[in-house]
């Protein structure tokens, strides 16, 4: 008998599609004491919450998430609301006890992260930050070689994240769809939006930051603001790029932009180590690229490691060897791994705390492009 777990998701856009299909499917492939029940969705627009529930199976709307955070039959609150939302919805749902999952980043910036932090470690609430890329096997399966030392010493990490969707200068800024080129709604542009995930991937396999040294840029300095109709000043950072120091002695080198023509979601991240390299690609997720220079000197080479098989990460659960998963398995496995932290008392990462983490290395990358120094990253 599974125990249920009453889904309370706010917001039914991108991540409300993600995270309402993960909840769909997490028990036919994992095996868990807790079921998650599709309650209510959230969105201010009756019309489109009730689309969005019949389409998606969710038994009820809300249109204010002040309700629906009140409510006795909701136990957890998903957010997958815009970045200026999320502090006030976390606070509030961790006050009713609620489980809370956030999208990320955490917060628009460190000091409204730490308030987070402090509110759900106070009320003692499960919590969880959605860094789904920790949960691509292949990712997963880097941390794996890793922490067994396969690298050895790590003398470089180097990361990307470009994108290309943000050139043309007529496109206005703010409202549905493009709220992240809007710095009052997303806090800031590439840096909390992109970099953010390498961010969290980086510290997770390679430790903490201790400083950085950025650039930043705004290509385009002006667009029509889509809620005022007026040309406003453009204050996000359409690029960003950070070299620093990671506490176990190896250089960072990131790049984040939407200005990359060519390239939609190219995430890439290489990691090089006295013995061995690793290097992992999110436009073909499914494979880990790993050179290891204690193998033979005639058949040394990258090899292309096919993550598919039942003893690698995750994958015992899906198909059969050789059969691919995708972007949202992500999510599932993500979901997958909180509820069984819920079961075991051992909660799944990152949580508020682990994702406040990120948010003050992006605090540090901002404070560094802005004043032109290196900036030591505060610990939280
Ligand atoms: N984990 C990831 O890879 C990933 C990917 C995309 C977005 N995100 C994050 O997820 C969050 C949402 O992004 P998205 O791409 O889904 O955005 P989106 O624009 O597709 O959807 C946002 C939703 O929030 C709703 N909304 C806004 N204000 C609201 C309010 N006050 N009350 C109720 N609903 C409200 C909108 O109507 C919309 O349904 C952001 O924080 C973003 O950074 C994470």
């Amino acid at each position: 008998m599974t125990k249920p777990l009453n889904v309370g998701t706010i917001g039914y856009g991108f991540m409300g599609k993600a995270h309402s299909n993960a909840y769909a499917k997490v028990n036919h492939f994992f095996d868990l004491q807790y079921r998650p029940i599709l309650k209510a969705i959230c969105a201010r627009s009756a019309d489109k919450a009730k689309a969005f529930a019949e389409n998606w199976g969710y038994e009820s709307i809300e249109i204010d998430w002040r309700k629906l955070v009140e409510r006795k039959d909701i136990d957890l609150i998903d957010i997958c609301t815009p970045n200026n939302t999320h502090a006030e919805i976390a606070i509030a749902a961790a006050k009713t006890g609620k489980m809370i999952l956030c999208e990320k980043p955490l917060a628009m910036n460190g000091p409204e992260g730490l308030r987070m932090v402090e509110t759900v470690e106070k009320a003692k609430v499960p919590n969880m930050v959605w860094y789904n890329y920790r949960r691509v096997p292949a990712v997963t399966l880097a941390k794996q070689l890793i922490d067994e030392g396969r690298l050895g010493r790590i003398f470089h990490y180097r990361a990307k994240f470009l994108q290309d969707w943000t050139i043309n200068p007529e496109l206005p800024q703010g409202g549905t769809a493009l709220w992240r080129l809007d710095a009052a709604t997303a806090g800031s542009g590439v840096t909390g939006d992109l970099l953010a995930h390498c961010i969290d991937t980086a510290l997770w396999l390679n430790g903490r930051l201790d400083s950085v040294n950025a650039m930043t840029e705004t290509f385009v300095k002006e667009r029509k603001h889509n809620l005022t109709g007026k040309v406003e000043k453009v204050g996000i950072d359409d690029a960003a790029i950070f070299m620093g120091r990671f506490h176990n002695g190896s250089l960072a080198s990131f790049e984040s932009t939407r200005y990359a023509r060519g390239h939609k979601a190219l995430y890439t991240f290489e990691i090089n180590g006295e013995h061995a390299s690793i290097f992992w690609d999110l436009h073909d997720l499914h494979r880990l690229q790993y050179f290891d220079h204690r193998d033979q000197g005639i058949v040394r080479g990258w090899r292309s490691i096919h993550v598919t098989d039942g003893d690698h990460p995750y994958m015992g659960n899906w198909w059969v060897p050789g059969l691919q998963i995708g972007y949202e398995h992500s999510f599932v496995h993500q979901v997958a791994d909180f509820l069984k932290g819920l079961e075991t008392g051992k909660p799944a990462m990152p949580d508020f705390r682990d994702a406040y983490r990120t948010q003050l290395v992006l605090d540090a990358i901002l404070d560094s492009a802005k004043n032109g120094r290196w900036v030591q990253v505060g610990q939280g």
